[in-house]
């Protein structure tokens, strides 16, 4: 059978890339893009798009009709500052999109769903270095709490009902692309940015933050290994641990400065500090490595050289 995909949040961070890799490996026509909100050009005239409330389980389940959709991709979330302002809303938007679509797959309108996790499962006492996929969990932010939550609702819906569902726990994504929106590790892209657009950047965090992150190439191609994997490689239905690099904002700035020698950092710390002083420093992505053969291809430095020369191109400057 045919692979048709439909992304809900498909103009967000990872939507927008994750949806132009999908429709280059399964077609475009075989891609439904949708978003609460009209997305960019590129992604309204390359395939289908529909405007959809990711909350919205009857128009969820009519596009899935109308075009014969057997998988769905659940992008849409608010992320862990934002969440912080809206915890109600953030709680509603994030468990409700979750719920409707495992309720679809549980009533066989789709085979196979999914859904992000993030390393804001864990909390002040889970281990901080290489932090084991099984550890104590405890998260402090409202976005964390609802990750976690909803970990456990794919597992209950997988060993309940068969649910395939598959899920990552996702470190901090850089890209170019889009911008992430409303999270913790938004200085590592607004860094690039602003090294680019003004050479200097305030980070919002302190200079030795160590938190866990990884480039939006490694982050697409990890997310379609595990939607492609045999099932019965996929053992873990909570969500995988994911890792590729972990740095400071000092070290994103050496490595800037190695392609923008006069680019200058300074430090304020506002309330993301405490957010990011609760998540790992490192991820033990193990089981992701051994079950679907995960690996990561973007070190540090490789990733500082594709975000400064695509978005010096894109931005027009140098
Ligand atoms: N990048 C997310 C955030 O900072 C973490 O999943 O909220």
């Amino acid at each position: 059978m045919s692979t048709t995909i439909l992304v809900l949040g498909a103009s967000g961070q990872i939507g927008t890339e994750l949806t132009q890799k999908l429709r280059e490996v399964y077609g475009n026509a075989n891609v439904i893009a949708s978003d609460i909100r009209e997305g960019n050009e590129a992604m309204m005239n390359a395939g289908p798009f529909e405007i959809i409330d990711a909350t919205d389980k009857k128009t969820i389940l009519e596009v899935i009709k109308k075009y014969e959709v057997n998988q769905v991709y659940l992008l849409a979330a608010m992320l862990s500052a934002t969440a912080e302002k809206f915890p109600q809303k953030a709680w509603d938007l994030n468990m409700s999109s979750l719920l409707a679509v495992l309720d679809l797959a549980k009533e066989k309108h789709i085979e196979q769903v999914y859904w992000p996790s993030s390393i804001a499962v864990f909390g002040e006492t889970t281990p901080k270095n290489n932090t084991p996929q099984e550890t104590i969990m405890e998260p402090s932010t409202v976005y964390g709490i609802s990750k976690l939550s909803g970990e456990f609702w794919c597992k209950y819906y997988h060993d309940k009902f068969g649910v395939d569902v598959r899920s990552i726990r996702y470190p901090g994504i850089v890209s170019w692309k889009t911008k992430p929106g409303g999270g913790t590790t938004d200085y590592a892209v607004d860094i690039y940015f602003k090294a680019i657009e003004n050479g200097t950047y305030e980070c919002f965090l302190s200079k030795d933050t160590r938190l866990p992150m990884m480039y939006m190439a490694d982050a697409v191609e990890a997310t379609i290994k595990l939607m492609q994997a045999d099932p019965n490689n996929v053992k873990i239905r909570t969500s995988y641990n994911l890792a590729a690099i972990d740095f400071t904002p000092n070290e994103i700035a050496n490595s800037i400065q190695k392609y923008l020698p006069n680019f200058n950092i300074t430090f304020k710390p506002d309330f993301r500090q405490k957010i990011a002083d609760s998540w790992p420093s490192s991820i033990d992505d193990s089981a992701a490595r051994k079950d679907w053969d995960w690996n990561h291809k973007y070190n540090l430095d490789r990733m500082t050289k594709e975000m400064i020369t695509s978005l010096s191109a894109e931005l027009k400057v140098m």
